[in-house]
């Protein structure tokens, strides 16, 4: 082939493929591909060596892993079934990376019934709901108004659990597609445990169980939910880090107990 480019242009040109990556030749002959055709020649495949296209799965249901924690929640009738419920549902990423499903803890015959957020790394190894430092604040204010897990008697005693049985990973923020999902155990833990008054932790839980957040505006009210009296509090692990929320944490300890005191039963 007549080349109207000298040796060294050749040359140059051959260098530039090669620092773009070329490292073969893949023709026996030079082929000039501006005279080729634009539309490469149809080859008929025969119909027996057409493979058929699998059909697209659908995109799974949102909806689904809650219909399933609804049915499974709405079949356990004691808090023993509803603990082996909970602990067979697969729906939900967060068990898998968790070493316990933690429950409760406390008396259930409570007239006092504390909801968290979910378990941090002390309760996921123990298997129980605030163990951990926050947890030991909370004990020291439910004591402080005469309460405790440790009670005998429901007038003394507190039953404690949490929106989410799993931690979730670097306990990032419980996601809303896993509130959702096991919302419907929660609120059959409330129907079966039957306490009089219900205290939620924080914002996860009011988020949860009021549909709302903004715990410094919520805290100190009561409000209803699911048949009860609700009083949101500040969270005990908020408490931790900021100390002179305390004493609204006091205020709100001391509604409790008037609460109690005024509906107490004859
Ligand atoms: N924080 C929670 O909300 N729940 C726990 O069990 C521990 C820490």
């Amino acid at each position: 082939m007549d080349s109207q480019i000298d040796f060294h242009q050749a040359n140059a040109l051959l260098e530039w493929q090669l620092e773009m990556g070329a490292d073969e030749a893949i023709c026996e002959k030079p082929q000039n591909r501006f005279e080729m055709p634009d539309v490469a020649p149809k080859v008929r495949t025969p119909a027996a060596a057409i493979k058929p296209v699998p059909a697209r799965a659908p995109p799974p249901d949102p909806n689904l892993p809650v219909m399933a924690a609804r049915a499974a929640a709405d079949g356990a009738n004691s808090l023993a079934d509803l603990n082996a419920a909970m602990a067979a549902f697969d729906h939900c990423e967060l068990k898998r990376g968790a070493k316990t499903t933690v429950f409760a803890d406390g008396n259930p015959a409570a007239r006092v019934m504390v909801i968290g957020e979910a378990p941090g790394r002390d309760e996921d190894i123990q298997g129980k709901p605030f163990v951990g430092r926050a947890g030991q604040l909370l004990d020291k204010m439910f004591s402080a108004i005469g309460l405790s897990r440790a009670g005998q008697d429901a007038e003394g005693a507190l039953y404690i659990t949490n929106i989410l049985p799993w931690r979730p990973p670097q306990n990032r923020d419980p996601l809303p597609a896993e509130i959702a999902m096991m919302l419907p155990f929660v609120k059959r833990h409330v129907a079966l445990a039957q306490p009089d008054i219900l205290v939620l932790m924080g914002n996860i839980s009011c988020q949860a169980l009021l549909g709302k957040k903004g715990i410094t505006r919520l805290r100190g009210n009561w409000t209803d939910a699911v048949d009860l009296p609700v009083l949101p509090m500040f969270h005990p692990a908020f408490l931790l880090r900021n100390p002179i929320a305390k004493r609204d944490a006091w205020h709100d300890l001391l509604m409790i107990k008037a609460r109690l005191d005024k509906d107490r039963p004859e």
